[in-house]
């Protein structure tokens, strides 16, 4: 489907393969998701990134808090945190959800795959060791981003019947 939009196109993908994503292509993924909208144009977002190593370390750190084996955070290749200031206002967090789908439908014009989860920011201190983030930043949200592994799903998840969730006054 060629012409499907990229808000139809994007699903989270939960396999990653090992494929590392080039360094420019990244930036104008985020770039780009830098003109989500936010309040008073304040783009609180602030985003840390891990690739390589820095992945490795923190998988490390992740499996051992975890005390998981096999895939660990979905063997995603690039790692993407999202911080907003500490004590913000709850408009900031409606501001770091536009960044952060921002950056997966950014993601999927540049031909890339993500998952937004939990899971990234579970055990927070894997990631303010990784980037000795400012005590003033909390970690609002983290998502993966790399491509496919060669059998991973890609099946799409339904959503709710429109009518359930939309009420139009005239
Ligand atoms: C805030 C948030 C947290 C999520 N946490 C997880 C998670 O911990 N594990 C997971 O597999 N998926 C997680 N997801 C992905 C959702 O399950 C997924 O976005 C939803 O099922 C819709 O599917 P789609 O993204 O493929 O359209 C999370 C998504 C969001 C927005």
């Amino acid at each position: 489907m060629a012409n499907e939009s990229i808000i139809m196109q994007r699903h989270s993908i939960r396999d990653f393969s090992d494929r590392q994503v080039d360094s420019d292509l990244l930036k104008a993924v985020f770039a780009e998701a830098q003109r989500a909208p936010s309040a008073m144009n304040k783009q609180p977002w602030r985003v840390y990134v891990a690739t390589g190593e820095a992945t490795k370390r923190i998988r490390q750190a992740h499996a051992k808090a975890s005390d998981q084996g096999g895939t660990v955070l979905f063997n995603a290749p690039v790692l993407v945190y999202i911080t907003v200031p500490k004590g913000s206002a709850s408009l900031t967090y409606y501001d770091a959800g536009a960044f952060g789908y921002s950056v997966l439908l950014a993601a999927v014009d540049h031909g890339l795959s993500s998952i937004p989860a939990y899971q990234f920011v579970r055990f927070p201190e894997e990631v303010i060791k990784e980037f000795d983030l400012p005590a003033n930043e909390e970690l609002a949200m983290g998502l993966g981003l790399g491509y496919p592994a060669a059998d991973a799903a890609t099946g799409k998840t339904p959503r709710l019947p429109l009518d359930q969730i939309l009420t139009v006054h005239e």
